[in-house]
């Protein structure tokens, strides 16, 4: 199925009316354990998926599913407090439908935040990445369909998804803050199961140091249609396979709680820059 412009229009309009002319300029996902960072909004008002015309319910554990508007550091802002997988039984056009509604809302950079397993043995769990790339090549686009020129073009550059002025904006400001960062590549998987330790091995020849089930559609849609990107990774454990022990959701989340104080000033200090 292919979603029309009429469609997208029809979410904004309803988003739009509940508003009062507040107007988001930054659009921000919020991943699994990570979700916090919505509660933070400053005047807010929360809008609920199931309310908004076309869109998906968030069925993953610690995703709200819901769309916080307000201020963050200042900054006009749309925080989805959940995102849309996958593996949920969504298509890649389902899964980034809302960025696109966010961009006809007005938002013209988005903040992606994920957990993720950390390939890189010589890098260790809850240490946070900046996403410099993404591999999301066995899977379909988002943009797979007829090309809704609206939003952008059929062959979109992808060279440059994620923003470099934005990544230097959030190395800077790591520094400042004296925040460790890593910077790295995002290896798109289906989930909902954990990689093998021999996928593990494939992922890491293949040149992605964090892999994750989410993030690379909305990016590749967000970029589509002329937004900024930055994208943060929260490494929330070692990868299949490197430690002799099983992975598991809970230590996703704790590893989320962990971080909590370093990823929320590390976001809101390139809030305030942008
Ligand atoms: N693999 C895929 N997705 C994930 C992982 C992982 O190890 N950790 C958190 N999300």
């Amino acid at each position: 199925m292919n979603f029309t412009f009429e469609q997208y229009e029809e979410s904004a309009q309803a988003i739009r009316a509940r508003l009062n002319g507040f107007t988001p300029k930054v659009a921000m996902v919020l991943g699994s354990g990570l979700g916090y960072l919505g509660d933070e909004v400053e005047n807010a008002a929360a809008i609920g998926y199931r309310d908004i015309p076309h869109f998906k319910a968030s069925t993953a554990p610690g995703h709200k599913g819901r769309l916080v508007f307000g201020t963050l550091e200042g900054q006009p802002a749309a925080v989805m407090q959940g995102r849309m997988h996958h593996y949920e039984g969504y298509s890649y056009e389902e899964v980034s439908y809302a960025v696109r509604v966010l961009r006809l809302l007005g938002c013209e950079t988005l903040i992606v935040t994920n957990a993720a397993g950390c390939v890189r043995t010589d890098w260790k769990a809850g240490d946070l990445m900046l996403i410099c790339d993404q591999i999301k090549m066995f899977s379909e686009s988002p943009l797979r369909g007829g090309n809704l020129p609206q939003f952008g073009v059929r062959f979109p550059d992808a060279s440059r998804l994620y923003t470099p002025r934005l990544r230097e904006l959030a190395r800077a400001c790591a520094k400042e803050l004296g925040i460790p960062l890593r910077e790295g590549v995002y290896f798109y998987c289906y989930g909902p199961q954990y990689e093998t330790p021999a996928e593990i091995r494939a992922v890491r020849a293949l040149g992605g140091d964090a892999v994750g089930m989410s993030t690379a559609p909305e990016v590749i849609a967000a970029a589509h249609c002329g937004m900024e990107v930055l994208g943060f990774t929260l490494l929330s454990n070692m990868a299949a396979g490197i430690l002799d022990q099983p992975l598991s959701e809970q230590e996703v989340l704790d590893a989320g709680e962990a971080a909590k104080g370093r990823f929320s000033a590390l976001v809101r200090a390139c809030l305030r820059k942008l």
